[in-house]
């Protein structure tokens, strides 16, 4: 008799089966009668996906699946980096499935699964496409010393006796004189000088991570939904009104702007020094971070992975380049309208920008039937049947990839959220399930951690599909 072993008894079997599909035929039988048109179609669909997964209740998991804890956890907090999501969720996996081996995030963001891996003293891999997210990781990540607490008290006590410079700064990003006051971009200007001039690479780019982290809270601007948001237009019961942008910055920022500046990058420094002052364990074991494309992840190392923890972009258009845009321009990171363009490019397919070229290889019966239901006339964009081929077709890509370097009896966790367009459902976590097991991987659990909302026009339209809009973590072992 053979018996498998399942790590992680302990734990994970404390989740009840939440799966409602016990048989799509006869589910599909019940909800006829009373649910008409798409939504029966859909749901037939929906229920042949996920029929016999192992579907599971993974609700003390909902508030870890996003950033909202890690604004207050130390090193996280950094840079408020909102698509991240906590470190103890990664640690639970790690915990639970016993991961001695080196551990890989293809897309990771601000360093959460590589700070995860490091304080579990564990060797990890990370790679990402934005170079804003490279810097956090990298930083978060870093090792630092007395010496260097030492040079940062300096540097802290330097840039605290700095004084406005007369001099007029330029920059290339075009929209610089909307989005900021023109006294806070030259203090930001200024500032960022400054911080270019630190010698000690270390400390420079830990200052400069600081400076990233203020830029959206002495803007005129705010991150919100799938890109930026002026914060002078005010949504009021009447529809939205601009306040004179003079009037809003004059109520918004104090007179000595320079110094305004100045200070909020002070005090993000001293919470930084704080938490590096804090021995948190982290072990010297710190990871290897590259800046690229994790479709090619193979190409900046080789060695076999025991554990891949990742959340991709969601399949639903949020744009990462986007809603960095103004730090990405600011920093220097892109200069020119080409060069942002071709970072755009580089990113997983799963928004209506960062549709290159590439070839759709990939076909998956399930996707094409629901693709067909979409309504062409309720869809925003005509590149969006597009975008959802071109995500699984990276997913496939990804995937296949993951397989190959993963140890055997290895793992790959992925936190994704289903999206809908049309009021047609992209069940992203039951179809990356399916596409695994066509690669070879076997789906050891599908739990669902919480609930999405969508507008209020499609609530209606997906009044019997609700129970898919949402976030899930797919489990599979090689
Ligand atoms: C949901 S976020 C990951 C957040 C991360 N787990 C954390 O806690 O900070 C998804 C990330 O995928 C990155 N990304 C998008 N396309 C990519 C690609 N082709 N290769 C690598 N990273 C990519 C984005 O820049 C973004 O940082």
């Amino acid at each position: 008799m053979i018996i498998t072993k399942d790590p992680y008894k302990t734990y994970f079997d404390e989740f009840e089966v939440t799966s409602i599909v016990s048989d799509p035929g006869i589910q599909y039988s019940l909800f006829e009668t009373e649910i008409k048109g798409n939504q029966a179609r859909q749901l037939k669909i929906l229920s042949e996906i996920e029929y016999g997964l192992p579907m599971f209740n993974g609700q003390s998991f909902g508030n870890q699946v996003h950033f909202q804890n890690a604004y207050q956890t130390p090193i996280q907090r950094w840079f408020p980096y909102r698509e991240g999501y906590s470190i103890k969720l990664v640690n639970s996996f790690i915990k639970e499935l016993k991961i001695t081996g080196n551990v890989f995030d293809p897309f990771c963001g601000s360093g959460t699964t590589l700070l995860a891996a490091r304080i579990n003293n564990l060797t990890s891999f990370g790679i990402d496409v934005n170079p804003i997210s490279v810097l956090v990781a990298k930083v978060e990540n870093e090792q630092y010393h007395q010496e260097d607490i030492e040079n940062i008290t300096i540097q802290i006590k330097l840039l605290e006796c700095l004084k406005k410079s007369p001099i007029s700064l330029k920059t290339n990003f075009e929209l610089a004189e909307k989005v900021f006051n023109w006294e806070i971009l030259q203090s930001l200007l200024q500032l960022k000088n400054y911080i270019n001039s630190i010698e000690d690479k270390k400390i420079r780019n830990l200052f400069f991570v600081a400076w990233l982290s203020i830029i959206e809270n002495v803007s005129n601007i705010k991150k919100e939904g799938n890109g930026i948001k002026y914060k002078n237009r005010k949504r009021t019961s009447n529809g939205y009104v601009n306040i004179d942008k003079e009037v809003w910055e004059k109520q918004k920022f104090p007179e000595d702007k320079f110094n305004f500046v100045k200070t909020k990058l002070l005090n993000s420094l001293k919470n930084i020094l704080s938490d590096i002052k804090y021995n948190y364990g982290l072990s010297e074991k710190r990871p290897r971070i590259f800046n690229g494309s994790c479709l090619e992840f193979d190409k900046y190392f080789s060695d076999e992975i025991q554990l891949t923890f990742f959340s991709p972009p969601y399949c639903n258009c949020f744009d990462y380049f986007e809603i960095h845009k103004v730090d990405l321009w600011l920093a220097e990171f892109v200069k020119d309208k080409e060069e942002f363009r071709l970072l755009r490019n580089t990113g997983f397919r799963s928004n209506t920008n960062s549709l290159n070229h590439k070839p759709i290889k990939y076909q998956n019966e399930f996707l094409e039937k629901l693709i067909n239901l979409f309504d062409s006339k309720k869809l925003w964009n005509i590149k969006i049947p597009n975008v959802v081929r071109g995500y699984f077709d990276d997913t496939f890509t990804l995937l296949s990839k993951l397989y190959n370097q993963t140890e055997k009896q290895g793992y790959v966790g992925i936190v994704v959220g289903n999206s809908a367009y049309s009021g047609v459902i992209i069940p992203t976590d039951i179809l990356i399930a399916e596409i695994a097991k066509e690669i070879g991987f076997r789906v050891k659990r599908v739990f669902v951690t919480r609930h999405l909302t969508t507008s209020s026009q499609q609530k209606q339209e997906l009044e019997y599909l609700k129970n898919y809009l949402r976030e899930s973590i797919v489990l599979l072992e090689k």
